[in-house]
């Protein structure tokens, strides 16, 4: 990460940077298979894109980034996969944590931290703690993630404070929901990628996306470039979003 602009940065409009991109990182498994290596190949070549796609986005002044690490379902993968996940996510907190920090980058994760292994949560912790004065850009690690999960607890949350007289029915609107979210305080993502060509959103922040522009590309996960992302980034700069309006 650098705070010059690269080359490719140039063609892009700088008023028009999406402030949140969040990305569905799929196809490790199969970018794996077609080369006949265990899954957990998929994954560690899919680590080394995330460093990637975590620089370019700092460099071209994204503020948020949100990736989906490990789905609430993904818990029910074959145990040495479980394991494998887990373990990457270690190493990847504890190799980026300078450059992160270096480069004025908060960590910050959403989903259920509760659920996670005692080892993973305290290098989480302590990755969040040493970043979480930074100003530059939020990498939001979703990691034992489900929005229907986190809708549920938002409902219970607000359920339980109008029950309480904390606050009345009438003041639930948009804007509380949101208040009670993972996300809270962040602006809901411009821009949804998903990887791999699967055209679902796999219980990926539903209530946030409502406006957010779709790009779906066949490439797998691990083959994903910044080249390609800037392609991506330069397609969303040319999009007319309406959110709904004429
Ligand atoms: C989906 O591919 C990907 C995942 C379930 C995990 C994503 C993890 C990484 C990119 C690496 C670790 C990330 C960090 C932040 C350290 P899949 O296994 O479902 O692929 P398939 O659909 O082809 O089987």
């Amino acid at each position: 990460m650098s705070s010059e602009k690269t080359s490719y940065s140039l063609d892009l409009d700088e008023a028009k940077i999406p402030s949140h991109v969040a990305i569905i990182m799929d196809g490790n498994g199969r970018w794996a298979k077609k080369r006949i290596l265990n899954r957990v190949k998929g994954h560690e070549r899919g680590m080394e894109v995330v460093r990637t796609i975590v620089r370019t986005s700092r460099n071209i002044g994204v503020s948020y980034l949100t990736l989906f690490a490990f789905s609430t379902e993904n818990w029910q993968r074959p145990r040495l996969e479980v394991s494998a996940l887990m373990s990457l996510l270690k190493k990847f907190l504890v190799s980026e944590r300078d450059e992160l920090h270096d480069n004025n980058v908060r960590l910050n994760m959403v989903g259920q931290k509760e659920r996670l292994p005692g080892d993973v949560k305290k290098l989480l912790d302590e990755t969040m703690s040493m970043t979480g004065k930074n100003t530059g850009m939020v990498l939001n690690l979703a990691i034992s993630y489900g929005s229907r999960d986190e809708i549920l607890q938002m409902v219970r949350h607000i359920s339980k404070r109008v029950n309480d007289g904390d606050i009345k029915l009438d003041e639930i609107n948009h804007k509380l929901i949101s208040n009670h979210l993972y996300t809270a305080g962040m602006p809901d993502p411009d821009i949804l990628i998903r990887t791999s060509g699967e055209m679902r959103i796999s219980n990926f922040l539903l209530w946030q996306i409502a406006y957010s522009e779709l790009f779906i590309t066949r490439t797998l996960w691990p083959d994903f470039t910044e080249q390609e992302y800037i392609e991506i980034i330069k397609d969303f700069q040319q999009r007319d979003r309406r959110f709904g309006k004429v």
